[in-house]
Parts: C-alpha cells; sequence; structure tokens
C-alpha cells in the first residue's frame, strides 16, 4: 500500500475512536476553539507537540518553523502570534527547543544551504555572542546542546520585545513566556526558563503604552 494512503485509514479510525469515547468530540470542537496556550516549537518530525504534551485536540495554538525562531519581521510567527494573544486570549506561550536540532547543527556549520541560509543567520550572531562560553565545550554535541538552550532563551526574549505581548501584559497581566527544551534520545521536556508580565527589559526594547492603546492595529 502506497504510504499516505496509510494516514488516510489511520485517520479513520481515530475519528472511531474519538467518537466512541465522546460521541460529540468533533461537533464539540468545531464550534470554537479555547487554547489556552501557544506554542511555538521546530518543524523537526520528531518533536510533536500535542503528544509529547498529552494535549488534545482545541488545546494547543501551535506555529512551527526550522529551529522554532521568533524573527521581528516574520509575517507569519507575527500574525500567529497576534492572533493567539489578542483574540484567542492564550495564558502562556511556549517555545520549545529541542537538543540535536539539525537548524542549529547547520548554523554551526559553513555549507551553502540557500534560503535556510537566511533563516539560520540569527543563530549564527547568537553564537557569535556567546562564542567564549560555547567554546570553553570541546564536545560539538555538547556545544550544540547548550547553543540550542540559548537559542530557546534568547527567542522567548525576543517575544518579549514584541508590542502584542508588550500590550498584552500591560492591559491583561499575561500571557507567560516559557522556554523548553526536548530531548530526542529521552522525550522528557525541560522548563528553562520562564517570563512572567512584570519582567523587566532592557529600555530600548520598551514601548510606549498610551501609544499601543491609542492605535488599534498596534504591531
Ligand atoms: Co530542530
Amino acid at each position: 500500500m502506497d504510504t499516505y494512503k496509510k494516514l488516510l485509514l489511520a485517520n479513520r479510525a481515530w475519528t472511531q475512536e474519538k467518537l466512541t469515547l465522546r460521541p460529540d468530540f468533533f461537533e464539540r470542537l468545531s464550534r470554537e476553539q479555547k487554547p489556552e496556550f501557544l506554542w511555538i516549537g521546530c518543524s523537526d518530525s520528531r518533536v510533536p507537540a500535542e503528544e509529547i504534551t498529552g494535549t488534545q485536540p482545541g488545546e494547543l495554538f501551535v506555529h512551527r518553523n526550522i529551529a522554532n525562531l521568533v524573527v521581528h519581521t516574520d509575517f507569519n510567527l507575527l500574525s500567529v502570534l497576534q492572533y493567539a494573544v489578542d483574540h484567542l486570549k492564550v495564558k502562556h506561550i511556549i517555545v520549545c527547543g529541542h537538543y540535536g536540532c539539525g537548524g542549529v547543527k547547520a548554523a554551526m556549520g559553513h555549507q551553502r544551504l540557500g534560503l535556510l541560509n537566511k533563516w539560520l543567520r540569527a543563530i549564527k550572531d547568537l553564537y557569535h555572542l556567546h562564542r567564549d562560553e560555547l567554546e570553553i565545550q570541546e564536545d560539538v554535541s555538547k556545544r550544540t546542546n547548550r547553543l540550542v538552550e540559548l537559542n530557546v532563551i534568547e527567542q522567548v526574549h525576543n517575544l518579549a520585545k514584541t508590542s502584542i505581548v508588550q500590550y498584552a501584559w500591560h492591559t491583561e497581566h499575561r500571557p507567560s513566556l516559557h522556554g523548553w527544551v526536548y530531548g530526542l534520545d529521552t522525550g522528557v521536556l525541560q522548563d528553562l526558563l520562564m517570563v512572567t508580565p512584570d519582567a523587566k527589559m532592557d529600555d530600548i526594547y520598551r514601548f510606549d503604552m498610551e501609544e499601543l492603546k491609542a492605535d488599534k492595529h498596534h504591531p
């Protein structure tokens, strides 16, 4: 059988299973979504957001890209962020990286990878910034994994620098920002950091709240 056909068959089995447990499962979900969490993860096929967190359809609003980056000019990410924060009113945003990330490995290399080089440039900048700490570690896979952690921390701070998050912090005292890292070889999620709505930040990144309030389309 063609491999793709297995997916469609598995879908039929899955719908039956859900309906057996709860006959109105899909009918209820189709009415609305009220997820409490926005998940920003890596596209890697081995890090399925719902499965590793034991969450069900309707619980996670998900954005995934290579190396779980929060780039302040990425309209895709920003649209997801704005919708999740302003309309869905999520309480938590989780940036989840993973050890052994191919995107982070590629950023540490020197290969020409076309568009991917441009996407991953932010990680090279991060390496440059933390070169001393990273190069103390002689083991390349441990060095990669430290850069994975530093990357998650940086992306959480990038969220805090957006007017979208700052506005919600000011007006509704949410969401909390979380940085997690997943072990491909253990299945374990580790909590690296949490940034709460009263967090301090370098003043240069802070937006004037009165101006934001006056502008309905603030981002
Ligand atoms: Co990855």
